[in-house]
Formats: C-alpha cells, sequence, structure tokens
C-alpha cells in the first residue's frame, strides 16, 4: 500500500498517471473537468500532495482551504502566476513548477505562430476550406518574409534563447532586452538593447517571453506598439496579460501591426472578440507544450518533485 496519495486535479498523460499510480495512491481526474474550488478542497482533504496545472488558481483563498495534509503543490507548468507563494509560504506548503522541459516545444510553437502570422497561414487555410479557392494568382495572399528581418526578444530567459536559436536558422538578426545582458555564449550573437522602448524600434518582428508579473501586465501597449515599424509582426507565448489587446486589435486594424500570432490570452478560455474577427491574426488555444513529449516530461517533473519532498530531500523546482 502507498503510503503517500497524490491529488491530480486534471488528466495527465497515461505514462505521469502510470509512475504516479505506481508510487501514490492517485487520486486522478478522469474526465478532466476543471475543478471548482470546493471540488479541488473536498478532494484535497485525503491527500498529501497536489499536482494542479497552470489552469488551476492556486489563490490565497485556495491555499487556505486545502487540507493541513496536504504538503506540496506540483504544478505541471513553468509559469507561477496562478500561485499564491505568500500564501504558501504563511502556511508552510512547498509549491513548485516544472522548468526547462518545455523549452523547445513553446520555441516551436513560437516560431510557427511567426511563420503563421508573416505568411497569412490562417487566410489561406480559409480559402481552401471554405471552397474560395480559384487558382494560383501571382499576387495572392502575398505576406512576409523571415529571412533578412530583425527579431526583438522580449524576455532572453531559456524559451526566448531557444526561439533566437531557431529564427536565426530562417536569417534573422536577433535583438532582445532583459533585465540584464546574457554573456556571450548564451547571446550567440543577439544584440541586447537595455529597454523595451530601445527594442521596439528596429523589430520587424517581435516575440514576448516575458513573465506574467505586476511590471509586465500591458507591457504591449498602444504607446509601444506606436513604436514598431509600421506593419510589425507581433508573437506572444508567454502570457496574454502582456498585451493590451484593445490596443493590439487598434493596431491590426490600422496596420501599424501587420499581423500578429498568438497562443495566450488575457482572460483566457475566453479572447477578445476583435482577434477572431480579423483576417491578420493567427490563433492558438494556449498549445506551447502541448506535445507528448514535452507533456509527459512536465508530468514526470512535477512527480520528481513530489517524489524529492516525500524523501526528505529539497524538490528540484521549489519555488516556494
Ligand atoms: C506554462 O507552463 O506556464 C505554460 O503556459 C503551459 O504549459
Amino acid at each position: 500500500m502507498a503510503e503517500h496519495s497524490v491529488l491530480f486535479t486534471r488528466k495527465l498523460p497515461d505514462a505521469v498517471e502510470r509512475r504516479a499510480a505506481r508510487d501514490y495512491r492517485l487520486i486522478a481526474n478522469p474526465d478532466d473537468h476543471p475543478l471548482t474550488t470546493d471540488e479541488l478542497v473536498a478532494r484535497s482533504q485525503d491527500v498529501d500532495a497536489v499536482v494542479c496545472t497552470v489552469a488551476d488558481k492556486m489563490n490565497a483563498g485556495v491555499v487556505s482551504r486545502l487540507s493541513a495534509r496536504v504538503r506540496i503543490v506540483a504544478s505541471f507548468g513553468v509559469g507561477t502566476e496562478h500561485l499564491d507563494l505568500a500564501a504558501a509560504r504563511a502556511r508552510g506548503l512547498v509549491m513548485s513548477n516544472t522548468p526547462e522541459v518545455l523549452t523547445d516545444a513553446t520555441a516551436e510553437i513560437a516560431l510557427l505562430l511567426l511563420l503563421g502570422a508573416a505568411r497569412r497561414a490562417y487566410e489561406g487555410q480559409e480559402l481552401l476550406r471554405s471552397g474560395g479557392w480559384t487558382g494560383w494568382g501571382p499576387t495572392q495572399l502575398m505576406g512576409r518574409q523571415l529571412s533578412g528581418k530583425r527579431l526583438g526578444v522580449v524576455g532572453m530567459g531559456r524559451i526566448g534563447q531557444a526561439m533566437a536559436r531557431r529564427a536565426r536558422g530562417f536569417g534573422v538578426e536577433i535583438h532582445y532586452t532583459d533585465q540584464r545582458r546574457l554573456p556571450p555564449e548564451k547571446e550567440e550573437g543577439a544584440i541586447f538593447h537595455p529597454s523595451v522602448d530601445a527594442l521596439l524600434p528596429l523589430s520587424e518582428l517581435l516575440s514576448l517571453h516575458a513573465p506574467s508579473t505586476p511590471e509586465t501586465r500591458h507591457l504591449l501597449d498602444a504607446r509601444r506598439l506606436a513604436l514598431l515599424p509600421r506593419g510589425a509582426i507581433v508573437v506572444n507565448t508567454a502570457r496574454g496579460d502582456l498585451v493590451d489587446d484593445e490596443a493590439l486589435i487598434a493596431a491590426l486594424r490600422s496596420g501599424q501591426v501587420g499581423a500578429a500570432g498568438l497562443d495566450v490570452f488575457q482572460g483566457e478560455p475566453a479572447l477578445h472578440p476583435g482577434y477572431r474577427s480579423l483576417p491578420n491574426t493567427f490563433l492558438l488555444p494556449h498549445m506551447g507544450s502541448a506535445t507528448i513529449e514535452t507533456r509527459e516530461a512536465m508530468g514526470f517533473r512535477a512527480l520528481d518533485n513530489v517524489d524529492g519532498l516525500f524523501a526528505g530531500r529539497e524538490p528540484p523546482d521549489a519555488v516556494v
């Protein structure tokens, strides 16, 4: 009989559930419905660990109602804005995330969004699927080419660097901003700018890779969008609240922003309806880390943290 019990708030990949069921008494969520706070609190009564996701709001109210038996909340994801770290600290609860393992998958989606937005992939799909395509045309669906352009990366952490590396392979020149300049081996030739304002005027392509914090909220607002070269392509795989939606939609309508590739939305799963009606948006439903390889690795990494705690070690990815 397993010594500890673990609650999964959502359905996780089979291999992850198999490992958890092998090592713990697992309370799973086979129909994958998002738990209400009351359900989460009720299910926590009998468990020592909760594996939650970035879609579960582990705010102070929820944390205070979790069973006193719960010793760790291991989040399946790298972002931590849904975790109230202060509330966890106050009750001696460990919280962890899953860094590193989703870097490549997220960078791939950023590149997909960049290509999809620049090359008008949504409009091309629509033309074919609607049956409206009448044949090849020399001026049909002309987009923007990546090669020879400058990409501005806001937030040159692991995912920003991985995106930059991929874009470089497309003949793109990389510029970036972050709180501080990276050492040359991490820069890989990318050009540092000391502020977002300094980066934007040369960013024909722009990709956001900053965390969601009070400081980064609406980082891309009307004033900053006006600093971009006219027709710039904007990509966001980080968090929706980095962008002022009204301002981006106005810029997409006016042509100040040529196209946007977005995987994340403020208030998701709702998204500003303006995005849906614009032809120059290429939209995905927060699937940056959604590969089998990565989602399994994220689950294993969350379990590594649970294992660590119950083995008396420091969980490797503890954020509090
Ligand atoms: C994260 O990990 O923070 C992503 O947004 C979901 O994979």
